[in-house]
Order: structure tokens, then C-alpha cells, then sequence
């Protein structure tokens, strides 16, 4: 018996599609500035991982260091400092890789205030703050930063909603903060089932419902938390549209960066 080999590839293309590997992705949420937070400890794992999301197909990096706890001494003149010293580095390896500033902004009540002075960033000057709250945040405390976030001017992108107990135990939340003015990301691990079925279910409900505006890596380190986000492009343009995977993964970001309404 003869095999054909050409006609059973064909088949099981047709019913397997293979996707190619996109790039140009924007991640807007990443701790890769180097030695300011808990991400990359140092230069050469800051240029290891600005490698490891280049060669995954992302083209665009937003460095968001935390500002939470001790973090705070982190004044926006040291991290602008070492934003261009890191840049120039990037620039002689990768220049065609876009690297922007701004900060994952934990609230706190002096936070609008710290914002208007600029003593907090927001992301690359614009209009736009990734706005952080604690896992254990209840409903009127995100409400109520987020109010008071755009009653200063930004508009928030709720820094990996997911994560907090109260977006997963009241489903009406996203529509609250949605209806606000606020923009949500989710974490690329979280969508793939990194942090636990009812985090994967929860991120997939908002896709669902197109409510959720961004995906980014919120990368750490190269093992643990490393800045990946074609898995995930593969899992959402496959489940969802590739329309929506692009908005998710590229053209929304666009906004930010040009600082326009989304
Ligand atoms: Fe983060």
C-alpha cells in the first residue's frame, strides 16, 4: 500500500490549521527596567529579557516599574535616568525595538495629587495610568480609586483585573468602571491558566464580552514570569476574532502611544 504523502499533509492542514507566528506586538505592562523594582535585578537581565520578547514578536515595550511601598523612592527623574541609559543599550542590540516609560501606579488616597504634580507617571506622558489595586480590594475602594484617578484627568487601564477578588466575585464590577471611563488589561499567563482555572475562566469571560482592552506579559524575570505573549496571541485570535486579538495585542496600544481616546 503507497502513502500519499502530499494529499494526507493537505487534510491535515485543512483540519489542524497551522498559524504562523506574529509579531508586533505592544506590551504595555513590564518590569524590565533594570534594578527600580522586583524585575530585572541588573542590565543583563533586562538585555535578556528584551531578547526573549523581541524573538517572541513583540516590537514595542512599555517599562512600567512599580510605584508601591519602597518602590516610591523611585523619583521620575532616577527612572528617566536609567530609562535612557537602558534605552541606548537596547538601541545598540535591537533599534528596531520601541521602549517606553511609565509606571504600574498602586492606589493610594495621594495618588491623583502625586499624578497632577508629576511625581507619579503615567504611562509615556499620556493621558493613560496603569492603575494598580491590592488582591484583596473590595468593590467601593476600586470604585473609588478609579474616580478619582479620572477626576484628575486619566483614564485608567486597571492593571491585570483579574487578579483582584473583587472583579471575579462580582461580575457587575467591569461593567461599573467600564461604564466610568476605565480601560482593563489582563495578564497573557492568567489567559493561558497559569494562576488557576477560576483566574483562566474569569479572563475568558471578558473576552468573551469584548471588555477587556489590553493583553500584556507584565514580565518579571525570564522563568517565572518571563515577557511572552505569542502563546497567548495563538490562543485568543484562534477563540476570538483575529480583529479583536489585534486590538488586544497591538492597536489599542496606539492610543496610548499617540495619546488619543480609545
Ligand atoms: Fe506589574
Amino acid at each position: 500500500m503507497t502513502i500519499d504523502v502530499l494529499s494526507t499533509g493537505q487534510e491535515h492542514e485543512r483540519k489542524f490549521p497551522v498559524q504562523k507566528a506574529m509579531t508586533g506586538f505592544v506590551d504595555i505592562h513590564t518590569h524590565i527596567l533594570p534594578g527600580v523594582d522586583d524585575g530585572a535585578a541588573d542590565i543583563l537581565e533586562g538585555m535578556k529579557l528584551v531578547r526573549m520578547a523581541w524573538e517572541d514578536g513583540t516590537r514595542a515595550l512599555f517599562l512600567t516599574p512599580h510605584y508601591r511601598g519602597s518602590f516610591k523612592e523611585n523619583t521620575p527623574a532616577w527612572l528617566h535616568e536609567v530609562f535612557s541609559m537602558f534605552r541606548q543599550s537596547v538601541a545598540e542590540e535591537l533599534p528596531e525595538m520601541k521602549l517606553y516609560l511609565g509606571s504600574e501606579a498602586h492606589y493610594e488616597a495621594a495618588l491623583p495629587e502625586l499624578l497632577c504634580e508629576g511625581k507619579v507617571m503615567p504611562l509615556l506622558n499620556s493621558q493613560y495610568v496603569l492603575l494598580e489595586f491590592l488582591s484583596t480590594s473590595v468593590r467601593s475602594q476600586i470604585v473609588n480609586g478609579v474616580s478619582e484617578v479620572i477626576r484628575c484627568g486619566f483614564t485608567p487601564v486597571i492593571a491585570h483585573a483579574e487578579r483582584y477578588n473583587a472583579f471575579r466575585k462580582d461580575a457587575a464590577l467591569a461593567d461599573t468602571v467600564l461604564a466610568m471611563g476605565a480601560l482593563i488589561q489582563l495578564n497573557a499567563s492568567s489567559i493561558l491558566g497559569k494562576h488557576g482555572y477560576g483566574i483562566k475562566q474569569f479572563c475568558h469571560r471578558l473576552l468573551q464580552q469584548r471588555k477587556a482592552h489590553f493583553i500584556a506579559s507584565d514580565a518579571h524575570d525570564c522563568a517565572q514570569r518571563p515577557p511572552l505573549l505569542q502563546a497567548c496571541w495563538q490562543r485568543v485570535s484562534k477563540k476570538y476574532t483575529a480583529d479583536y486579538a489585534s486590538a488586544l495585542f497591538r492597536e489599542n496600544a496606539q492610543a496610548i502611544i499617540e495619546n488619543r481616546d480609545l
